[in-house]
């Protein structure tokens, strides 16, 4: 199913701000299915792990705080070309650059606080989604299970 499949998080910041429900309405209505979801807090050494793409960067410290200073909504979504498209949905990195009408133009606050991770590769998207889901926590369109 490689090319079909992304990983996408609500951070913190939006979902304190009460935006799940908005963003998730823009990944349905942007064509995308859900195939696994869930509502987590993260521990520090998971998110060391999930982000340690970064642990170069200077910016690894502050993102990993950030990540887990409260819950985040993870989910696999499904659609054609779904990495391309869910990083169009979400915009660039820096929401003052984002283009209107993007996940974080409308919610970012910040580069820091960007309101959505959305993945880069199709690689990225299978290692995320495998970080947070197992076969039996993802389902397909007829809502039988991935494992079965
Ligand atoms: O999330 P995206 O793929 O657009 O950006 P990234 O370069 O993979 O960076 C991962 C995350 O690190 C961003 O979403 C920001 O939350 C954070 N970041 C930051 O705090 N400061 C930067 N200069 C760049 C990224
Ligand atoms: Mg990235």
């Amino acid at each position: 199913m490689s090319g079909n499949i992304t990983f996408t998080m609500i951070k913190p910041g939006a979902v304190k701000n009460e935006h799940i429900g908005h963003i998730l309405i823009m990944i349905n209505n942007a064509g995308f299915r859900i195939v696994a979801m869930k509502y987590v807090k993260l521990r520090t050494a998971q998110a060391e792990v999930f982000y340690s793409i970064h642990k170069d960067k200077p910016f690894y410290r502050d993102l990993i705080k950030f990540i887990v200073s409260g819950p985040v909504v993870a989910a696999i979504l499904e659609k054609e070309n779904a990495v391309k498209d869910l990083r169009k949905l979400i915009g660039t990195t820096d929401p003052t650059k984002a283009e209107e009408g993007t996940i974080r133009k409308l919610f970012a606050k910040s580069i820091e606080h960007n309101a959505v991770h959305g993945s880069d590769s199709d690689e990225n998207a299978i290692r995320e989604c495998n970080f947070f889901f197992s076969y039996n926590e993802r389902f397909s369109k007829d809502g039988s299970c991935m494992s079965a």
